[in-house]
């Protein structure tokens, strides 16, 4: 039997993927929160557990024939070198602007700025934020962030940030709102191309069953 590895986001995406690996008999077999290679409980299927943004690379290299990844992290590494064949519908958010409620940065989206400097957008997204601003014609300063965005325009690090925004607690309770929304995210599916033409019918059989989980969600 062809064996196939599959590198999964750790985090939010690998929670919720748990109970559907689990329904089709493909957990894990091992201790995922210490081993970062587990074996499933289909011998012909081993994890990977890594950092959501590590997750293209793997499987554009053959590390892993395929993996599961939130479409943010795709469009920021650039998907051109990988098959996307399917959105699980997991881990569900969007990417979206926002600001401080009130300051004069909160205002309908694409109001032209009085300011003599660059709007500083603080952002985990730097690909995606360049883009968006650039297809309007605006030139922005991005300041890179790992995490926590929202503080950033409270100390006055940034006019603005690019975030992930699911329920909008995080901005609620921070003082901002969303004035735009840049994309919907979803996690997908992403297989490296080599192994979709050498292991094609492993990989069609796992997913299909990957699929019937879907349709019956
Ligand atoms: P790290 O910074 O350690 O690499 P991370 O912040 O990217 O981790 P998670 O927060 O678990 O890891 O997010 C993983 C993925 O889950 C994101 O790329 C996105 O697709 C999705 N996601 C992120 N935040 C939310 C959220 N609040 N609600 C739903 N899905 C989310
Ligand atoms: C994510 C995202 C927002 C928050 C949005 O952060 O970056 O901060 O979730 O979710 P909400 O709209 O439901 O409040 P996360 O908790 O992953 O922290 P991080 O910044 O360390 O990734
Ligand atoms: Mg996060």
């Amino acid at each position: 039997m062809t064996s196939l590895t599959l590198a999964l986001s750790k985090g939010r995406i690998l929670e919720d993927c748990l109970p559907m690996l689990d329904r089709l008999g493909l957990a894990p077999a091992g201790d995922i929160d210490r081993l970062l290679r587990v074996p499933s409980r289909d011998p012909n299927l081993h994890f990977l557990i890594i950092r959501p943004t590590d997750v293209p690379t793997y499987v554009e290299h053959g590390a892993a024939d395929l993996g599961i990844v939130g479409k943010d992290v795709l469009m920021e590494h650039g998907g051109e070198a990988l098959y996307e064949p399917m959105d699980l519908d997991i881990a569900k958010c969007r990417l979206s602007i926002a600001v401080v409620k009130g300051s004069p940065f909160d205002r309908p989206p694409g109001t032209p700025t009085t300011l003599r400097r660059r709007v500083r957008v603080a952002t985990k997204y730097p690909e995606i934020t360049r883009r968006f601003f650039a297809a309007r014609g605006e030139q922005v300063e991005i300041i890179k962030l790992y995490g926590s965005m929202e503080l950033a325009p409270l100390v006055g690090l940034a006019d603005l940030i690019v975030d992930l925004v699911a329920t909008g607690n995080t901005l609620k309770a921070n003082g901002l709102v969303e004035t735009e929304i840049i994309c919907q995210v979803s996690s997908r599916v992403v297989v490296n191309k080599a192994s979709m033409k050498m292991k094609h019918a492993a990989l069609r059989d796992l997913l299909a069953r990957l699929q019937t989980l879907r349709a019956a969600a």
